[in-house]
């Protein structure tokens, strides 16, 4: 069984009888796949009470973006996570699953709300410069689920590799006493990684997509092996629809220094109107 919460009175009135324990939070915009509901599984493992929201963010979101056509699909997602619980509450029956979904946009940003989050540095490059807003969209939403939540441990995808630095930035230079956790992309088994926005896809771009995974995999093997990476980066450049490829360093996103322990091989290509982002990490030593 899973609890459902649409506002946050109600939530409240829960979470305040759950002092000692420990909350996972899971924060998602809905149409679950396989890389949402193991980040759920992670949290299960590891905290008494998981807490998946969904609430598709306006603020993150451009003006000519997909924020109209973004797939809302609450009873699926709403099926897929009473699943999960089914099965968690053999093995573990003393956890609970909270879902917090919230169906007026007032619950997240009453009305007069007129706060931006904003972290600087990481957010200017790759993702951030493309879509200029998209990240104090982000870290506004997430700052305010995570008071709403309240939770100790926060489960996101590595997916979106520079959200997860940015969320990580925000939460140190804020002090915020939640740790947060990065899990592995999970791909179909041609390799293309989990995202909602894949249904976007025909047919036959679907198979055009594949190169952006094969191409991350390929320098990859490149740094691996020792090699010379920046002229298939080059190459793939000028001939292929990428919005942008480059080697950084994991940690920061910065050029990558002789220090730099570990690399991400991050990249996005692009298919029509749909950008699909991958990543790679890599050891540097
Ligand atoms: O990764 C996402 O789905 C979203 O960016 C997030 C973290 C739920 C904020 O809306």
């Amino acid at each position: 069984m899973i609890r459902i919460y649409t506002t946050q009175k109600d939530y409240n009135l829960y979470r305040t009888n759950l002092t000692h324990n420990s909350v996972g939070i899971v924060a998602t915009m809905g149409n679950l796949h396989e890389g949402h509901l193991s980040l759920l599984q992670k949290s299960i493992e590891e905290n008494t009470v998981s807490v998946v929201t969904i609430f598709v963010n306006p603020k993150q979101f451009g003006p000519t973006e997909d924020f109209d056509k973004y797939p809302r699909t609450l009873d699926e997602d709403l099926n897929k996570i009473s699943n999960i619980a089914l099965h968690a509450s053999a093995q573990y029956p003393e956890k609970e699953i909270v879902v917090f979904a919230p169906k007026n946009i007032d619950e997240i940003y009453p009305i007069g709300f007129n706060t931006i989050i904003s972290v600087g540095g990481v957010t200017q490059s790759l993702e951030g410069a493309k879509r200029p807003t998209h990240f104090d969209g982000v870290t506004t939403v997430v700052y305010r689920l995570f008071k709403i939540v309240n939770p100790s441990n926060a489960y996101f995808g590595q997916k979106d590799y520079q959200q997860c630095i940015v969320i990580k930035k925000m939460v140190e230079d804020l002090s915020i006493n939640i740790n947060i956790h990065i899990l592995p992309i999970i791909r179909n088994s041609d390799g293309l990684a989990l995202s909602s926005r894949n249904q976007y896809l025909s047919e036959s771009e679907r198979s055009i997509a594949l190169h952006l995974s094969r191409t991350l995999k390929q320098i990859e093997m490149l740094i691996k092996n020792k090699k010379d990476y920046t002229s298939l980066i080059s190459d793939e450049l000028r001939n292929n629809k990428w919005d942008y490829l480059e080697v950084l360093d994991s940690k920061n996103l910065a050029f990558p220094q002789n220090q730099t322990k570990e690399l991400v091989i991050i990249g996005v290509y692009k298919l029509g109107s749909t950008r699909l982002l991958d990543n790679i990490l890599v050891s540097n030593l």
